[in-house]
């Protein structure tokens, strides 16, 4: 049981910061990445679009028999997790609960700002998981849809990308936020842009960062940690892995070799 790998699943290339995270804090743990490449971005879509995908590609994870799914992806984890979680033998983890948790516990003055795809703020994840932890805090979303393709052409800085943040930050600036979760998989890739338009002192919450550490925390309390393996990574996308191989460097902070092309 405890050999068996992790899967982690996204929309696309995203979810590999969360990779990153899992293979750090978990690094004897072998991983099955699936990337829907062929159907991203979820962002955009229905919720139940976003609610049929997730459950075709947890089935696909499910073949390789995984001992946890980990689902990278914020729209998947806002709009179906809810939904879905329960259907399922397996213990499946999003990224809402751990990161709206060291939102609160971060936040000194509980005003907090959330920024994601628009399917993500309009499900309202963030802010009710909040508001459930902390009933008096103040919560200010913004989608912030450009960011997703500017990460994916390599576009981390300089003067366009700069100005975009300036205007979709602006309101949380104005609420005086001193606490941002990155409610996407791709936004910890902007993080210095985003340190510099909020300023310094605001604290940013890498919802990849806590969601490894709650594999983590839920292995070891089922006895399922694999202190012993080999960390190895299995990588699978829908569509067009030779993209995929060619930028996944960028938010794996190391090349990937070997990625295999999957029909869900
Ligand atoms: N992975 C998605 C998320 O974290 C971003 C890309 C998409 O829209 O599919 O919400």
């Amino acid at each position: 049981m405890k050999n068996r790998p992790i899967g982690i699943f996204d929309s696309g290339i995203g979810g590999l910061t969360v990779v990153k995270e899992v293979m750090r804090q978990l690094p004897s743990e072998d991983i099955i990445y699936f990337g829907d490449t062929a159907r991203v971005p979820y962002g955009i879509k229905s919720n139940e679009t976003v609610i049929r995908f997730s459950i075709e590609n947890i089935l696909f994870l499910l073949k390789s028999n995984v001992k946890l799914i980990c689902v990278a992806c914020n729209t998947v984890s806002s709009v179906a997790l809810p939904v879905i979680k329960n259907h399922f033998k397996v213990p499946i983890v999003g990224v809402i609960s751990p990161g709206a948790r060291e939102a609160v516990y971060a936040s000194q003055n509980k005003r907090i700002g959330v920024i994601g795809t628009r399917a993500t703020i309009r499900s309202c994840a963030y802010e009710n998981e909040i508001k459930g932890l902390e009933p008096a805090a103040v919560v200010k979303v913004q989608a912030c849809p450009l960011f997703v393709p500017l990460v994916e052409e390599g576009w981390f800085e300089g003067g366009v990308v700069r100005s975009i943040a300036e205007a979709y930050l602006a309101p949380l600036k104005a609420s005086r936020v001193d606490t941002v979760i990155l409610g996407c998989t791709h936004y910890p890739l902007l993080k210095p842009v985003i340190k510099k338009v909020m300023g310094d002192n605001t604290v940013l919450i890498d919802s990849a960062k806590q969601v490894a550490t709650e594999v983590k925390e839920i292995l070891a309390s089922e006895g399922l940690l694999n202190k012993q393996g080999r960390g190895k990574q299995k990588f699978y996308v829908s569509d067009n892995p030779e993209w995929f191989t060619s930028i996944a460097g960028r938010f794996l902070g190391k090349d990937v070799k070997n990625v295999n092309k999957a029909t869900v």
